[in-house]
């Protein structure tokens, strides 16, 4: 079997940082052929992840996802021209799996082994498309990264990534999550807060938006307490807060979740995303921003992505918003990542390569 028309090299991604387990295959032109996420649900009733569960199931996984994988591309494993894994940060074991899973398969076919940084995979997401040829990466942009471990503000050229700004607690997403737990929403709980909040009215409900001083830093731990604070005053005044999910929809015990508690969340998110505004105008004001790349789970936002286009907009910014089927944990993601290094000319790892659960960006090579 063989992918009529794609052009060599074809690249294999893994992902398993955290607890989905991902494998893609991309062609030259970082076209898509295939993209398959296999989230793990046997966290679901410990409202988070476990990193031994984790580890555990990546491996039961990898053999459907990574054979769907090659059956949707039309592939053979055998046509894989390079290999790319996750090597960090995440979940230890997690990564352990994949990244030995990538190197034995780069090994017994004799092809380069790119091991990526999981930050740097979310950065040049953006410039994928869902089913045609990935777009041309600038020379130089600014990646806002939005996810359950990180929110964080870069400074791209030529492929190398420097931090201009990141959170000092909280991730949006985290932050979002903790949340929607407090209700007894299922993890993760940012995408069904989302969608409460598209039926709030954010000015009934208004929340501060945090300053880390001069600086571009981000905190989503004062918003969280905040939320959590305000839920427990609803509370008291005798307002229903807990919400619960039946065939997809959110519903409170007596019926439709009330409006107060939609207008709270509606308040939370625009706060939240305010933050991310506050910080990408100070830069553009302070040092110029001429293109601004955003990814992530937490990209998903409704909120965000309006009112990120809405400003990019105004302000004559070009904005590349991450197609939302990239935007969570993916594989695809990690391939394009390592295209981008074979395309430099780099040839990957000859040698060792140890997964790392914190590793700073700029050294997972
Ligand atoms: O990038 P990702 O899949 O994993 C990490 O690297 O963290 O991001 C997952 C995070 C979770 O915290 C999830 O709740 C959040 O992204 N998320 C959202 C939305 N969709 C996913 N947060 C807010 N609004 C959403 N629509
Ligand atoms: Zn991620």
């Amino acid at each position: 079997m063989s992918h009529v028309g794609a052009k060599a090299p074809l690249v294999l991604g893994i992902e398993t940082s955290c607890d989905d387990t991902a494998c893609a295959v991309l062609d030259a032109d970082g076209r898509v052929l295939a993209s398959v996420v296999s989230s793990q649900i046997a966290h679901r009733p410990y409202g988070g992840v476990v990193p031994e569960i984790a580890s555990r199931e990546h491996l039961r996984n990898w053999p459907t996802v990574s054979e769907r994988a090659l059956e949707v591309a039309g592939v053979d494993l055998g046509d894989v021209d390079l290999v790319a894994a996750t090597r960090g940060p995440g979940l230890i074991g997690s990564l352990l799996v994949g990244l030995s899973l990538g190197r034995s398969i780069a090994y017994a076919l004799e092809r380069p082994f790119f091991a990526v940084h999981h930050l740097e995979g979310h950065l040049f997401s953006p410039f994928l498309a869902e089913t045609e040829a990935a777009a041309e990466v600038p020379e130089r942009f600014v990646g806002l990264v939005v996810s359950g471990g990180h929110t964080a503000l870069f400074d791209v050229a030529a492929g190398d990534a420097s931090t201009l700004a990141q959170t000092r607690d909280d991730a949006m997403g985290e932050c979002f999550d903790k949340v929607a737990k407090r209700l007894g929403l299922p993890f993760p709980g940012g995408p069904w807060l989302d969608r409460l909040a598209e039926g709030g009215d954010a000015s009934r409900h208004p929340f501060r938006i945090a300053r880390c001083g001069d600086t571009l830093d981000f905190s989503y731990s004062g918003l969280k307490t905040q939320a959590l604070t305000e839920i427990e005053t609803l509370e008291r005044d005798g307002i229903e807060t807990a919400l619960r999910v039946e065939e997809g929809r959110v519903l409170a015990t007596e019926g439709e979740p009330p409006q107060p508690l939609l207008d709270l969340l509606a308040g939370f998110r625009q706060a939240a995303v305010g933050q991310l505004l506050d910080r990408v105008e100070r830069l553009r004001r302070g040092r110029g921003v001429e293109r601004l790349a955003v990814s992530g789970g937490a990209a998903a936002n409704r909120l965000l992505r309006r009112e990120l286009e809405g400003w990019a907009k105004g302000v004559g910014v070009a904005v590349d918003l991450v197609p939302l089927v990239y935007s969570g944990d993916n594989a695809a993601m990690i391939a394009w990542a390592a295209l981008l290094r074979h395309r430099r000319g780099e040839t990957g790892h000859d040698g060792e390569v140890e997964a790392a659960s914190r590793i700073p960006l700029g050294t997972a090579t």
